[in-house]
């Protein structure tokens, strides 16, 4: 028998995918005080508390204010590589067999680092990784609230790098910038042969809209976030269609919706959408600022949404499902879950 209700053990033994992790959204306080003082950066910040006390915010635009001058502390390939290896493992204990890995080259460009020594560094790690049986890819982000010029750029550098990067996606701010402001670039990644995902943040101005342009005009094959298509029952019709899967992250829900009033995880949406026949799945976006790792992301909607033993099978089944990675491999993931639940049931 599964258990009635899912216990973090069985969660974290089932084997998973994890396709929303941003990677600078890994940097822990530790790490991120351990190389200020190594860098020899001023950040302001001394202990673990002042780190800690920086965490405030309620809002995607505040929780930005945040992100990206953290980032500073990140200057050499030793940096990126200890951030990616930190991650690795933790994702090794939270059971993922897989992970794809989203970057932000432009947001360490633009302060001087090389494209290179990010890719170089990011890429060592997931090279490392394969020895503890975590495989791990990389996802290239544009800055959704910079020039499309500067997209353009970006692909342009990433490609003598081609062979490390397996898709492009769009985040940062997306409040007037929309997904057809990057049409021109997304279709040029396209034709590199990159695979295509693209954020639609939960609740945001015109969210419909933006995820029509994202689904209908430039063609991405995963939504990251994207809950609110529930809000336009022909979207929810087109994804089932098109086998497209959404990737939530419940605890990063509920701190950016803050600002409401009612903080909101989307449980509700997820499981009505996962209901539906839409390839749902769990992941944690910016685990060191939204309070929790993957499991811990499960752990809320079993604990406040009644997430039931067979959800959360699904939930692991979709994640490898709607990964980029081969049928075959899928097909071993799949059959490791089969033997996992086969173990409880006997
Ligand atoms: N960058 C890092 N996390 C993000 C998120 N959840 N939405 C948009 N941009 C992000
Ligand atoms: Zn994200």
């Amino acid at each position: 028998m599964l258990p009635t209700k899912p216990t973090r053990e069985f969660v974290t033994g089932l084997p998973k995918a994890e396709l929303h992790l941003h990677i600078e959204g890994t940097l822990e306080p530790e790490l991120k005080l351990k190389l200020a003082k190594k860098n020899n950066i001023d950040i302001g910040q001394s202990t673990i508390e002042d780190v800690k006390k920086s965490l405030e915010f309620n809002d995607l635009v505040s929780f930005l204010n945040v992100y990206y001058p953290a980032m500073e502390v990140l200057q050499d390939e030793s940096d990126f590589y200890e951030l990616a290896m930190a991650y690795l493992k933790k994702a090794h204990q939270n059971g993922i067999k897989h992970t794809e890995i989203f970057f932000d080259p432009q947001a360490h460009t633009a302060r001087g680092i090389s494209f290179e020594t990010v890719i170089m560094g990011l890429s060592s790690a997931v090279q490392d990784a394969r020895a503890f049986g975590v495989d791990a890819s990389l996802i290239m982000c544009f800055l959704r609230d910079l020039t499309s010029e500067s997209a353009r750029q970006t692909l342009e550098e990433a490609l003598p790098f081609a062979d490390l990067i397996n898709g492009v996606g769009l985040d940062s701010d997306e409040h007037h910038n929309p997904p057809m402001k990057f049409a021109q670039e997304f279709h040029t990644a396209a034709s590199y042969g990159f695979n295509l995902t693209m954020h639609a943040d939960v609740d945001q101005v015109h969210s419909i809209d933006h995820i029509r342009e994202a689904l209908e005009v430039i063609g991405v094959q995963r939504l990251d976030h994207g809950t609110n298509i529930l809000e336009d029952p022909d979207l929810v019709d087109f994804v089932v269609q098109k086998n497209i899967g959404l990737t939530s992250c419940p605890l990063s829900n509920s701190l950016v919706t803050k600002n409401n009033g009612i903080s909101d995880n989307k449980g509700k949406e997820l499981i009505e959408l996962l209901n539906k026949g839409v390839k749902m799945t769990v992941n944690s976006d910016d685990p060191a600022y939204f309070g929790g790792y993957v499991v811990d992301n499960f752990m809320e909607l079993i604990d406040n949404n009644g997430l039931t033993s067979e959800q959360v099978v699904q939930l692991a089944k979709n994640s490898f499902e709607i990964s980029w990675i081969s049928d075959n491999q899928k097909e071993l993931y799949l059959e490791q879950i089969e033997a996992y639940i086969n173990d409880f049931i006997e």
